[in-house]
Formats: structure tokens, C-alpha cells, sequence
């Protein structure tokens, strides 16, 4: 990991010098760096310990436009916190927060195609097509208010799973190009970012420091998993008072906190918990089709990291 950070620094660099300052600010606040780890992990676990330059660099794009939907995100949720301190579009304003979301993808993309890795750029490249597709689809189903428990997971898999998933096939592709092990690892990602978005969608709901804002979904009328549990347990009645104030209360804190009190009483939490372990669980039995070794010992501590974080 001191390797690839490295690597990753020198991946941003720019002749602009505003833009020089703005990705100084961003590398100097890193996030968790769980998608260059199942990269290596996936790699090393197929490959007897072994990676090389292109998992390096497969690493590197993937983190790059990690980032890059991260700055983006922060725009379109106007949210003014990441990663324990202010947003890009909080400091920069949004203006220049999309350009430079613009810039490292490019920036990653270059990469691969600099380096003639197509093979890597094509799994990075739907991936980045899958996560536009899915934050258009949150924002129409979050202006028509008819989500269902499946559009959630059609969209959680779309936005954040698809780039989870393309950093293990990725990883397995950079070491064994051809074999049946790249797919098998994009499922495997695939069940460990549907775990993924499901914890970060619970965190919203709870009242710990996890470095971004909390609360924010139902403001945003974003519904998640806990409150898509609650309209299908609930009366007539309470449905009608929860849709309404989704619609046209979301601005209203006190009425907010009334709502998640109500999805918590019902127990939404319990059965997004549920449902979170049981993709954890179908994560970890594609895990265990590999003999135990090391890098598959990592990797499951990094499956259970998953869904027991606290930020
Ligand atoms: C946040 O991802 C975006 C989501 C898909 C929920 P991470 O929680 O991995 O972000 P960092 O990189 O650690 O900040
Ligand atoms: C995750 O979306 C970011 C992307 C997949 C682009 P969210 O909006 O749910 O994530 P956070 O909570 O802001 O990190
Ligand atoms: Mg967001
Ligand atoms: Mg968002």
C-alpha cells in the first residue's frame, strides 16, 4: 500500500497549479483505500503472492475515479463533508468540483490507455458507465417516490457494487487474463458492494461521527432500504404520512427525525442488517471455493470489514 500511494500521488500531478492544490488537498485526506485493496488481495490470492505493474496500475484507476465520483457526489448531494473535513464543492464551489472530477477520471483512464492495458480499461469503463447509470436512477426514482426493494438493489448495485465488482475482476484479470477466476471474483466484488452500500445506507440512519453528514437521504428524498422496509410494514395511514412527508416535508428536520424514529420502531434496521449479512454470507462462500491461504484469509477479514466499520 506505501508502494501504490506513491504511485497514485504521482498519477494526479498537473501543470495547473490550482488544480495541483485541489489534488494535494484530496490525497492528503484518504479515505479507507478498500478498493486498491481487493485489488491486490484478489491478485495475490490467484497469482501465489505475486502482482505486478499492471495491478499497480489497475489499483490506481480504480482509486482514481473512486475519487473522482466521490467529488462529483458531493455535488450532486450538496453535501458540504467528506472524509472528516470539507467537501471539494464546499471550499471550491461546484463549479470547479466538476471539472476536477472530470480531470482524474480522465486522468484514469489515461492511464490504462497509455499503458495499452484494454483489457483493464474495458471492465473500468462499464464500470464508470454502470455508476452514472445508477445515480440517474436514484435521482428518477427519488423524484417519483416509487422505489421498490428491488430498484434499491438494481441501484445499489449499479452505483456502487459495479466498482467493488470491477476491482476484483480487475485484480484477477491483471494477473490471469483469460481464466474463469475474473468472473467469479466480479461476482464475488458484486456481493460486497451490495453489503457495502447497504452498511453506509444504515449509517445514515444512525447518529455516529463517520466523517460525512448523516440524516441526509431523506432530505435528499433518497429512500433507502430501512424506510422501503417500513412503507411495505406499515398501515395505510402511515404510509400515506410517511410518502407525504418524504414529499414535502424532507426539508423539515423535526419531521425528518420523526420519520427515522418511525422506520427504527418498525424495525427497518433490523432487516437492512439482515439483508446486508446475507450478502456478506453469499460473498464469503464464493471466498471459500479457493483453498485458505494467506490473501484468502485477508480478504475475508476485509468482507467482515465490510459490514462491522464504523466509518
Ligand atoms: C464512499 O465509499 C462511497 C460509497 C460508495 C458509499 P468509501 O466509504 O469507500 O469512501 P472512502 O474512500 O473510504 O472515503
Ligand atoms: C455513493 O453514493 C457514491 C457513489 C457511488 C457515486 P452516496 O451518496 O450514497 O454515498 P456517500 O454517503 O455520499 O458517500
Ligand atoms: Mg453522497
Ligand atoms: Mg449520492
Amino acid at each position: 500500500m506505501d508502494l501504490f500511494e506513491t504511485k497514485f500521488r504521482d498519477s494526479m500531478t498537473s501543470k495547473v497549479a490550482l488544480l495541483n492544490r485541489i489534488t494535494y488537498y484530496i490525497v492528503n485526506r484518504k479515505g479507507k483505500q478498500m478498493r486498491p485493496m481487493f485489488v491486490f488481495l484478489t491478485a495475490k490470492l490467484l497469482n501465489q503472492g505475486e502482482v505486478n505493474e499492471r495491478t499497480y496500475r489497475g489499483a490506481s484507476v480504480i482509486e482514481l475515479i473512486h475519487t473522482a465520483t466521490l467529488v462529483h457526489d458531493d455535488v450532486v448531494d450538496e453535501s458540504d463533508k467528506r472524509r472528516g473535513f470539507f467537501s471539494i464543492n464546499a471550499l471550491w464551489k461546484n463549479k470547479i468540483a466538476v471539472l476536477v472530477g472530470d480531470y482524474l477520471l480522465s486522468k484514469g483512464l489515461l492511464l490504462s490507455i497509455d499503458n495499452g492495458d484494454f483489457d483493464l480499461l474495458r471492465i473500468i469503463s462499464v464500470a464508470v458507465r454502470e455508476m452514472s447509470e445508477g445515480e440517474l436512477l436514484q435521482i428518477e426514482k427519488a423524484r417519483r417516490l416509487d422505489i421498490t426493494e428491488d430498484v434499491y438493489y438494481d441501484i445499489i448495485r449499479q452505483k456502487t457494487a459495479t466498482l467493488i465488482a470491477a476491482c476484483c475482476s480487475l485484480g484477477a484479470c491483471s494477473v490471469k487474463p483469460d481464466s474463469p477466476d475474473v468472473e467469479t471474483f466480479r461476482k464475488f466484488g458484486e456481493l460486497c458492494g451490495m453489503a457495502f452500500q447497504i452498511k453506509d445506507d444504515l449509517f445514515d440512519y444512525g447518529e455516529e461521527k463517520i466523517g460525512k453528514p448523516t440524516g441526509i437521504d431523506i432530505k435528499e428524498q433518497k429512500m433507502t432500504l430501512p424506510l422501503i422496509y417500513a412503507l411495505n410494514n406499515c398501515s395505510k395511514k402511515e404510509k400515506g404520512w410517511l410518502i407525504n412527508s418524504v414529499k414535502n416535508h424532507n426539508k423539515n428536520k423535526k419531521r425528518v427525525k420523526e420519520v427515522i424514529a418511525f422506520v427504527k420502531q418498525v424495525g427497518g434496521l433490523e432487516y437492512a442488517v439482515a439483508k446486508m449479512l446475507q450478502f456478506k454470507d453469499e460473498a464469503l462462500s464464493l471466498l471459500h471455493q479457493y483453498p485458505k491461504s494467506d490473501y484468502r484469509d485477508s480478504l475475508e477479514l476485509m468482507v467482515n470489514y465490510v459490514v462491522e466499520r464504523k466509518k
